[in-house]
């Protein structure tokens, strides 16, 4: 059986004005996730992964776009032609959701956490109360009194309960996509094992697709089943992970693998 892909991103062009100058963030990649995917994105700083993710969820404030062009499918519904109507109806109802490095950029400092997840929901009345189903969301992303956390505002929470909470605001929306900016770089170390095993636990509960992007190459060995490498706005080699650690076909793929030596422990597999 074959099936079709959920995202379909075909010659993805974003060019993006710098002042006098245009930079081509995103210079005609190729990008394809099945449902209930796992993929990950690698590549040095500055090789497009924020901006190829932020394209295609269509998150794009403070940039000044020169152009953006190329066929970005979901569900074979045309994202790019959407109207913003459509688009944030897809947001709330089983679509994208997309976590940031940075949760405090994010959050609305001013309002309780509880109260932004509820924002988030789906308009689906058959779930029960709001009020449930953000305690829901927040015993789902591990976070312990689920009704104590909600009633607080985001500088009254650690830096990995914050990150936990913007997981579940973006899991509010019961989304088929998830994509994942370097969630967990903010974090230190064993937090950040913490949050990806929570993030991991809810792609294969929910068989939500994920893309990861990450500069950590030990969380896609251990996390994704295929791997994109960007550099200079383009793919330059895309694999199955396996295939990808044991035969890359670049040096470049290669310099990151052995440039990222950190691996996960074994726990974190399925
Ligand atoms: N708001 C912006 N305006 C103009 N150029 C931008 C903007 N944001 C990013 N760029 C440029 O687009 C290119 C890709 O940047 P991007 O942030 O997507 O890279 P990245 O792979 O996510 O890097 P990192 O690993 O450091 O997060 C870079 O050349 C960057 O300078
Ligand atoms: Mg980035």
């Amino acid at each position: 059986m074959s099936l079709s892909p959920l995202l379909d991103v075909r010659d993805l062009k974003v060019h993006l004005r710098l002042g006098p100058n245009v930079v081509k963030a995103i210079d005609g990649v190729d990008f394809r996730i099945m449902p209930g995917e796992c993929v990950g994105i690698v590549g040095e700083s500055g090789s497009g992964k924020s901006t190829m993710a932020r394209a295609i969820t269509r998150l794009m404030p403070n940039v000044n776009i020169a152009e953006l062009s190329g066929e970005l499918s979901f569900e074979g519904q045309d994202i790019l032609a959407m109207p913003d109507g459509a688009l944030r109806a897809l947001r709330r109802g089983r679509g994208f959701s997309m976590i940031f490095q940075d949760p405090l950029g994010y959050l609305n400092p001013t309002q309780r956490v509880g109260r932004q997840i509820e924002e988030a929901l789906s308009c689906d009345s058959s779930r029960g109360s709001n009020r449930n189903r953000v305690h829901t969301l927040l015993d789902e992303v591990g976070l312990p009194d689920p009704a104590n956390v909600a009633r607080r505002y985001p500088h009254e929470l650690s830096g990995g309960m914050r990150q936990r909470v913007m997981i579940a605001i973006a899991l509010a929306s019961d989304p088929q996509l998830l994509f994942a900016d370097e969630p967990t770089t903010a974090l230190d170390a064993t937090v950040q094992l913490q949050v990806l095993q929570t993030l991991y636990r809810l792609h294969k509960e929910r068989n939500m697709a994920m893309a990861i992007i990450t500069h950590d190459l030990g969380v896609v060995a251990e996390l994704c089943d295929r791997v994109y490498v960007m550099r200079a706005g383009k793919v330059i080699e895309s694999a199955e992970t396996v295939r990808l650690f044991e035969h890359p076909q670049q040096d470049y793929s290669r310099r990151l693998i052995e440039l990222s030596t950190r691996r996960l422990p074994r726990e974190l597999q399925a």
